[in-house]
């Protein structure tokens, strides 16, 4: 792993609280990433996340060509901590604007595992860099529609190049995980006809599996279920060398971050014959949707584009992984790479 640029560990002054910034790259502009507070074992495992979660930014912002670089926020909350709530949490979250904004715009902040719109609201009293603030103040709120609509149009890409143009009606899927953006691209892909399988750690989101005509498995079960399309939608790491040797699906492409527990895990599914869309470009949808509404000050119709663009790029990188017999990640890698060392090529225009 390439050493960040920039890492923050500091304690808040309202809270006493440690808030860790990492600043992966800037080298094709600001750095972006959302705000995880979640709890940790101990403060050094949030530091190790938020510098993982970061260059996975990196990357995700580099493939979806957009002109930013990659960050992340983590507060690393006890195990034992009641739920951060009224003052407590709108102290932390000034707290957090704080240091966001003593980065002088070098950092973009927005909502992510254990964040949300409306505490981006709390994080804009004290800084204006900070993506998906709620619609009706001006931001461009939920950004799981445009995440949603990234991975559908990846799914798009899959069915063209990996499934020889199958249509929905005739594909089948295992969706793991019906949060947010689970359940919205399960929603499309049920009324679109497709064969579904669904699947959450929650057994009361079995209800959606009846309203969508949909099987229902756990999601240990779901995981490995013969389908065209495997869609994980929730934690990381559940492509591990056991479930990979195990898994009974063509393709893989889903929303979870860092879905591989290690690089190697690629080619053991590429060796599978099983397409993995790699991950930092299937989740993009929220940061290209957020920038383009926020700093671009783009159209919807021209979100759409962008976001069905999603599916193009994805799809120049399956041909290409196709044509050098290689796992798709080692030709997203080497473009990300490309990207930014281009970077540092003068311009003559
Ligand atoms: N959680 C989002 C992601 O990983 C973070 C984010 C969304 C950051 C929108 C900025 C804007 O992509």
């Amino acid at each position: 792993m390439s050493s960040p640029q920039n890492l923050r560990v500091e304690k808040g002054r309202r809270t006493g609280r440690t808030i860790i910034v990492c600043i992966d790259s800037t080298t094709l502009g600001s750095a972006l990433g959302g705000c995880r507070i979640r709890s940790y074992t101990s403060w050094q495992d949030g530091v190790r996340d938020a510098v993982r979660l970061a260059a996975a930014m990196t990357e995700k912002a580099a493939l979806a060509g957009l002109a930013h670089g990659g960050g992340k926020t983590v507060v690393a909350l006890d195990p034992h901590d009641a739920p951060l709530t009224g003052a407590s949490r709108r102290e932390l979250l000034q707290d957090i604007g704080d240091v966001v904004e003593s980065l002088d715009g070098q950092y973009w902040t927005g909502p992510d595992v254990g964040s949300s719109p409306e505490d981006m609201a709390v994080i804009n009293e004290r800084t204006e860099y900070v993506f998906c603030r709620p619609q009706r103040l001006g931001g461009s709120g939920d950004s799981s529609g445009p995440t949603a609509a990234g991975v559908l149009a990846c799914i798009r890409a899959v069915r063209e190049h990996v499934l020889a143009g199958q249509p929905l009606t005739q594909t089948s899927f295992s969706i793991v995980g019906l949060g947010h953006v689970g359940q919205l691209v399960a929603e499309h892909l049920a009324s679109s006809g497709a064969r579904l399988i669904v699947s959450d750690i929650d057994p009361r989101r079995r209800e959606l599996a009846q309203h969508w005509h949909a099987g229902w498995l756990e999601p240990d079960e779901a995981l490995l279920a013969e389908v065209d399309v495997l869609v994980p939608a929730a934690v990381g790491g559940v492509l591990t060398p056991s479930t990979v040797a195990a898994l009974r699906c063509r393709a893989v492409v889903g929303p979870a971050n860092n879905q591989l527990d290690a690089d190697s895990t690629a080619d053991l599914l590429h060796a599978r014959g099983i397409t993995w869309a790699p991950d930092t470009l299937v989740s993009a949808g929220g940061i290209v949707a957020a920038t383009g509404h926020e700093l671009q000050h783009l159209l919807d119709h021209e979100i759409q584009g962008l976001l069905a663009g999603i599916g193009d790029r994805l799809g120049d990188i399956l041909q290409e992984a196709h044509q050098k017999d290689q796992a798709p990640l080692h030709v997203a890698r080497q473009q990300a790479k490309r990207r930014l060392a281009r970077a540092h090529l003068p311009t003559y225009s």
